[in-house]
Formats: C-alpha cells, structure tokens, sequence
C-alpha cells in the first residue's frame, strides 16, 4: 500500500524553499562532480580561524583514513555563538521547557556565550586542556548544552553519557576515555520524577580513578553528598569567572566529542567525530533538511545523551542561529497532550521526534492533539528506526492537518547527520520511505557477498563514499573500527542496515540485520543486555533477541538458561529484570524473559539467532533449515513455551 502513496511536494513550500527539485538535482550533480569544490564552498558555512585549502581527503581501504578540511583552523563554539553576537545576541538562543509545564526559560545568544565562557574559565583553573576528555551526565537542562559547549571552547573533548544510564554504564564510559572531569546536575526531572544523578555518579566514581573533579549543577536543590576537594557547585565554580574565554584553535581533524553507542559485540563502542567535518555537517543538515528559515523556533525531543541531541538540539542548530528548543520532560506527561501544548505555547516552527512517540500518542486518538493549537508548525520530522506508514500518515494528517511535509531522516551516531531525507521543497514523500540521499551520499545495496545490487533491490545498505560528519575511529582501538565498519564490505562502511529500494530510487530502511536492536528509539547491543543477565549468580547463559513491539518498534526478548537446581519463579523472572535495570539502565528493561532449559546452537556452539528471532516474533511455520543444530528438539520446546 505505502508504495503507492505519494505526497507531492506543496508548491506554496517549494516555491520558498531553500532547495527545489532543480536545485537539489543540480547540488547532487555538483557534489557528485567535484566534491572538493562543493564542500569547500559549503564550509563556508561555518567559522573558520584559518579556512581549509585541503577539502577531502578520505580512504575506505586498508587501514582506512578519514580526513576533512585537514589544514583549518576553527573552535565549535565560536560557530555556534561569538559570530551570532554582533546580529543576534539578543535572539533567544535556547527556549528552555521544564518537565513541570510552568517552568521554561529564555537564553540569549549574548546570555549563552557568557555562561559558556564562565564555565570554560572554570574547567581551565581545574587543569582542563586541549585532548583531555571530559564526561557529562546531565539532565536536560540548559547547563547539559553549555557544559558541552564550554568543553569545545577549551578543546577538551566531550563525552556525553545519557542520564538514564546506570552507574556501572556511566563508570565504564569513564573508564575507556579516562575522563578527567564529570560535569553532573543533583538530579534531573522527568515526568513528575527526580532522577538521582549525583547519587549515580558518587556510585559510578567509586571504581573511576581518572576523575579529578566533579562539577554539581544545582537544578532540585535536593541535598546531595559532596566530596572535598573533588566536587565542586557549578554556581561557586563559575560565579566569579570572567564573561570571555579565548577559544582553544583546533585544527579541523582535532576531536569534538566521543559518543558511546552499541554494537552487535562487547561493549559499547566510543564513536570519534572531529571537529570542521563535523560542524559542516550539523550546519548543512539542519538548514536543508529542516528548510531552517531566520527567526523560527525549532524543536527536537531527543535527549543530549544520543546523538540526535547532539547534533540537532545543540551544534546545527546553534550554528546556524536557530532558536531551539529543549525540552527536560516526557510526551506522556502531564498528559498525552504535552507535546502539542509545548508546540502552541511557544509557536513551535519545526518539530522533530521519533516514530516511538508518535505510536505511543497515536493510541490516544486525535483529541489530545486536536485540543492544542498547531498553526505554527511547517516542518515535521522523524528519526531513530523505521516509521510505519501508519504512524506516518498519522503524524502527518492529524498533527501536521496535511499541510507539513515529513522528513524521514535516516542516519546513526556514526553518521554525525542526516544521510538519508527527504527535503521539503525537493522530494515527494511516501509514508515509510526515508526517499532519496543528501548530496554527496552515496548509499548503496549489497548482497551477503558484497556484490553490488542495481535497480529495485533489497540488500544490505552501505556507503560508498565518506561525507564530511563521518566518525573518525573508535577512540583508542582504530583496529575496531576498520573491523567493525569496513571488513565486512571491502572498501564500503557498512551501516548495519537492511534496505530496500524502489523503481523510483527511494531507500526504505528495513531495520538492523546485525545484533543491535532498537528499543524505543534507542539504540541498544543484545550482547549487553546478555552479558548484564549473565552476570547474574542464577543465570548460567542468556540470548536476547529483538522481538516486535507496537510502541517501542522493537521489545527486548530474552531466552534464560538458569544455573542447575535453580527454579524458574516469577520472582526471579521480576528480579532478573531489576537487575538488567540496575546493571544498565531502565531503557534495557527485557520486556519477556523465556526459560529456556536449552538454546538452538550449532553443533560448533554457536547461537541460531535466526532461529531465536523468529519464536519471539511468533513465526514459527518458516523457521528454516534447522538442520545444523546440536539438538533440534530444543527449538519445539522453545515454541510450546514461548511467552505471549
Ligand atoms: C535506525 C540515531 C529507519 C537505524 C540517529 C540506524 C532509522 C540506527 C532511522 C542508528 C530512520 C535511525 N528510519 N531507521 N529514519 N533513523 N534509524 O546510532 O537502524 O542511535 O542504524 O542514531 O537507528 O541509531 P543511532
């Protein structure tokens, strides 16, 4: 049905657009001609100290190398805030909305930069310097932005850890980058509840020597333990810093920030973006695919913690001086209607959010929507897994009254940005289709045997060439991201993404064909949540699988081999899920648990996901050749005692 359905662009769009058909025809073909010159040109977009004169400068074979812009100079900061002093130090850079509806604030431009220069000012007297790695584990408060704003200005690399995560989430992040410094808050808010992070950190720095001093925010002003010497108020630390701070100069492949994301093995992974291709990208992105217009108020819901915070609540739209919004709350909270509310309250322009939110407010019907006023919207986006046409065209009837267009923007923290999107004065849409490449993409389609694939196809999606806000490496183990990335597909970066595309050319993303699964939008490896399980005394061997979900897109399912003489009770079953949240977090949460007294294995003792796979999503007439395994009989158990 979803094929068939094509959204033309609306001329009254087109017609103001920044990019038209012709024109996004036309930067494809210069992009695709002459790379060099067409990013050379748009890296103007940005501010330079010393202006690159060597543009693109990337390999995908061999031990890979990946460089942008090498020989500019910039600092992050001063894109996104010294520039904008002189024509709009008086706009409302961050639109702050707190969890509880009366709270919001309003931070300048001018405001901004003298926030981020204090507290740059502060993290130089505590020793901070170029290269040092800073954590930050905040809520979503307007400190989280200038925390990581003020680690650019200085040149310390960021590494922000989502303040859902667990202590023993939050320590391992330190530990793999030897962070020197953590930036907390007491503790955050989120949907009329208080999220202990001091407390947490306090936990995680237990087994964190590299930490030297901790920065405390104060947002509750619950009290919190303080430590001597260590832990410092941010209030008392920047209260009297100077309001300038001479930004660092980086040079354009220096690191920005590090961004732990989950892979199909071991732990999370540190993705590296650098510092000119990245800021070029965010800046590109943002005004193109958001059609970004001067004066509008822009909101994306994500969290900083993940890299759509990152990129779209803090660097794009901050470069290219957009009023963006955050938003320290929940959609459900109050009520179903938040969002909505948020959006007629402050005249919300352009709205960003994920497929997750959408079916989870979808299940309400349209009278919480219909209730507030959305005449301000023209833009709305979605993004983090695959949007069912349903939700689509919900989005797009009820929230958006058929008069904004919807970008599907596909891409991953690896990515930096957008990849893959429609522009809204460019492309016709079809609910479900993330359509056509930015300029200067190349996606492709690959066989298991990396042939390439023409045509209508589905396949496994790759790139053929790097663009600007491509990651870098993964910090400290290069090795592992040659192997991760380019091995698999000589001389391609694979995404870990299945897709298929149309006669017209237009990617549809199918989801993960790798060991990562996607819980609500966020993105989560099954080998942790595995190894989180057996690290539990009662479980002798653990298999988790993504199962479908009709909210959270996928659930996680988890197969458990208990230790011998262990009963399986539902208070185990509780605890075990208690344990996972506490180990990781609340996001990895196993939505079903199975015992299973045995688990499909290869007669080398490898684990048939597949197979495991396909019982949790309930198709069980097509399993497949089972053949191969130890003992088939364990599958028909599997089956029988499958959870519902
Ligand atoms: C998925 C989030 C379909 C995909 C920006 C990708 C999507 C993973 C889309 C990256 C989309 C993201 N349509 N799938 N529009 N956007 N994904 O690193 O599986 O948290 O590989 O980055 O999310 O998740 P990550």
């Amino acid at each position: 049905m979803a094929d068939d359905t094509l959204i033309a662009v609306k001329p009254e769009i087109a017609v103001k657009a920044r990019i038209n058909a012709a024109r996004h025809a036309a930067m494809t073909q210069a992009a695709a001609t002459d790379p060099d010159r067409f990013w050379a040109e748009e890296a103007k977009r940005i501010a330079w100290i010393k202006p690159p004169t060597r543009i693109k400068n990337t390999d995908f074979s061999g031990t890979v190398s990946i460089k942008w812009f090498e020989d500019g100079v910039l600092n992050a900061s001063v894109s996104c805030l010294d520039r904008h002093l002189a024509t709009r130090g008086d706009q409302v850079a961050i639109l702050w909305e707190g969890d509880d509806p009366g709270s919001d604030l309003k931070v300048t431009y001018r405001e901004l930069h003298e926030r981020v220069c204090k507290l740059s000012n502060a993290l130089r007297r505590l020793g901070v310097k170029k290269g040092d790695r800073v954590c930050i584990y905040m809520p979503m408060i307007v400190e989280a932005a200038v925390a990581m704003l003020a680690c650019a200005r200085v040149g310390a690399v960021h590494s922000v850890v989502f303040g859902g995560f667990s202590p023993d989430s939050l320590a391992s992040r330190i530990q793999d980058s030897e962070c020197i410094v953590l930036i907390t808050a007491d503790e955050g808010r989120r949907g009329g509840r208080k999220v202990p992070l001091k407390a947490n950190a306090d936990e995680a720095l237990r087994s964190c020597p590299s930490i030297r001093h901790v920065i405390v925010a104060r947002n509750t002003g619950t009290a919190v333990a303080m430590q001597d010497g260590r832990d410092h108020w941010w209030d008392a630390m920047t209260a009297g810093e100077p309001a300038t701070a001479e930004p660092e100069p980086m040079g354009a492949e220096d690191p920005l920030f590090i961004l732990y994301t989950s892979g199909s093995t071991g732990k999370p992974k540190g993705v590296l973006h650098t510092t000119g291709g990245y800021m070029v990208w965010g800046s590109f992105t943002h005004d193109n695919v958001f059609d970004y217009r001067e004066g509008e108020i822009y909101w994306c819901t994500a969290d900083v913690g993940w890299v759509t915070g990152h990129t779209y609540i803090v660097y794009g739209p901050l470069a290219n001086g957009a009023t963006t919004l955050m938003f320290e709350g929940v959609p459900s909270w109050p009520d179903n209607g938040r969002f909505w509310q948020v959006v007629a309250k402050h005249k919300v322009n352009i709205f960003y959010t994920a497929p997750t939110a959408i079916r989870a407010l979808m299940r309400d019907g349209d009278g919480p929507v219909k209730k507030h006023d959305r005449s301000s919207l023209r833009i709305l986006g979605s993004v983090g897994e695959p949007i069912n046409p349903e939700a689509w065209l919900w989005y797009y009837r009820v929230v958006g009254d058929e008069r904004c267009p919807v970008v599907d923007t596909w891409w991953q923290t690896e990515t930096g940005g957008i990849l893959i999107s429609p522009l809204p004065g460019a492309t016709a849409q079809k609910p479900g289709s993330a359509t056509l490449p930015l300029p200067g993409v190349k996606p492709a389609l690959v066989d298991n045997d990396g042939k390439l694939l023409d045509g209508t196809a589905e396949g496994n999606l790759v790139l053929l060439d790097s663009w600007p806000g491509q990651m870098r490496t993964v910090y400290g183990d290069h090795e592992r991201f040659v192997q991760t990335y380019f091995s698999t597909f000589k001389g391609m970066y694979f995404t870990g993404d299945g897709a298929r595309r149309d006669a017209d050319g237009y990617y549809w993303i199918t989801g993960r064909v790798d060991d990562v699964i996607n819980v609500a939008g966020h993105r989560m490896g099954t080998a942790e949540v595995e190894s989180a399980l057996v690290a539990h005394a009662s479980v002798a061997e653990a298999a988790v699988v993504g199962m479908p979900h009709d909210i959270k897109g996928q659930g996680i399912y988890a197969y458990v081999t208990l230790v011998a003489g262990v009963e399986p009770t539902e208070a185990l079953r509780k605890e075990l899920v208690a344990w996972v949240r506490k180990e990781i977090g609340p996001i990895a949460s196993p939505d079903a648990i199975q015992w299973a007294p045995g688990l499909p294995k290869t007669r080398s003792g490898k684990i048939m996901r597949r197979i495991l796979r396909k019982i949790a999503a309930n198709e069980t007439s097509g399993l497949g050749d089972t053949s191969t395994l130890a003992d088939p009989a364990v599958v028909q158990e599997l089956i029988d005692n499958r959870v519902k």
